[in-house]
């Protein structure tokens, strides 16, 4: 069999369709092993308060003189959490409404008109609900819509929903405002950890940095307890600027031994470092597991923008940030290697990255 394979392993059920079906117990795919559940380790973040920082970033768009604060907040978040919230970053809110209400419709739309867009192991483009090509795996209670925008070359606009009429446009647009910010946030990370501000960007490809887009639809569940709306890992590229539904909440940090609720501030987004900024850093940044919850009263919507390297370079710690005492911690490999490995995995928690280790 060829690597990736060009079909799945077994045929793909929408988890929509599922839900939609008005089923009471959810099929034995989607149940995890006790250990995996939600529930035995749930932890209710509301009665304490450990949170994830929120850092208002407006002084970074500013260039103010409280750009200091806005920095050690980064470097603070980036040590202790490798998770934060932005407010006041700039990208504007009737653009996200329209975001979120195109692909609302788009979820909404028949499923004939969705499955015109089914994706395949090869590229991961369109429309899927499952990661990973292990026919054995248990899989996750979400449906979800991948594609590239950006850099144009990477672009494949008729892999890209038709309808709503809007979408196409207000997507482009969007993945071009965030993809700024997600630059602006990788200058602040590099100079951060001492490095000029350039470094980063410079390290992972410049103009050839990449940006590709994860909607995720995870439908009503009857028996959230069972299962996961998506299953811990840490994602694979820079960093991932994450707009979360508006009223629901669902993901939830590790933090040490605990699962840590995300609580969005209205407007917010969330960010976080993912593997390849710990490859470079030799795990000064450390990327974070992550999670989704599966819920039985509300579906829930979000939007993941992924900043990832350009793919054909080998990427390995910096020799900057390698102390005389400490040893490069990771093998170099590209990205489109590192890539192709997660995907026929799917998600893993942290094992990916832990694999690249240096013997
Ligand atoms: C992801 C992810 C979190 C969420 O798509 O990689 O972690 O809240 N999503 O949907
Ligand atoms: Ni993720």
């Amino acid at each position: 069999m060829g690597y990736p394979p060009s079909e799945w392993p077994e045929p793909i059920v929408p988890v929509q369709s599922l839900s939609n079906s008005g089923i009471t117990e959810i099929p034995s795919k989607y149940i995890k092993p006790p250990i995996d559940r939600p529930s035995l380790d749930f932890f209710h973040n509301s009665e304490t308060d450990l949170y994830i920082p929120v850092i208002d970033i407006s002084p970074l768009i500013n260039g103010s003189d409280r750009t200091d604060e806005a920095m050690h907040a980064i470097s603070h978040a980036c040590k202790e959490w490798g998770f934060f919230q932005v407010v006041n970053h700039g990208v504007a809110p009737d653009l996200v409404q329209k975001l979120r209400a195109a692909w609302r419709e788009f979820f909404y739309s028949p499923m004939e008109a969705k499955k015109a867009y089914a994706n395949y192991p090869k590229t991961y483009e369109g429309y899927g609900s499952r990661v990973g090509v292990d026919k054995e795996a248990i899989l996750d209670w979400g449906d979800y819509f991948f594609l590239y925008l950006l850099p144009e070359s990477t672009k494949n606009l008729n892999k890209w929903p038709e309808l709503p009429p809007n979408l196409r446009e207000i997507t482009e647009e969007y993945g071009e405002k965030v993809m700024k910010l997600s630059k602006m946030l990788i200058k602040a990370i590099s100079t951060s950890l001492g490095l000029d501000e350039n470094y980063m960007l410079r390290a992972f490809g410049g103009d050839n940095i990449a940006g590709t887009l994860r909607v995720n639809y995870y439908p009503k569940c009857p028996q959230p307890e069972l299962t996961l709306g998506l299953s811990p890992h840490s994602d694979p590229g820079l960093i991932t600027v994450l707009l979360a539904d508006e009223h629901v909440k669902g993901c939830q940090v590790k933090k040490g031994d605990l699962w840590v609720d995300i609580k969005p501030k209205t407007g917010a987004f969330i960010v976080n470092i993912a593997d390849q900024i710990q490859v470079l850093t030799n795990a000064i940044y450390k990327s974070v597991e992550h999670r989704v919850l599966a819920n039985a009263e509300s579906e829930r919507f979000s939007f993941a923008f992924f900043c990832n390297p350009k793919g054909d370079m080998a990427i390995g710690s910096a020799p900057e940030l390698v102390s005389p005492l400490s040893k490069p911690l990771y093998e170099p490999i590209t990205f489109n290697e590192y890539r192709l490995y997660v995907r026929n995995k799917g998600p893993l928690g942290k094992s990916q990255v832990e694999s690249l280790k240096a013997a």
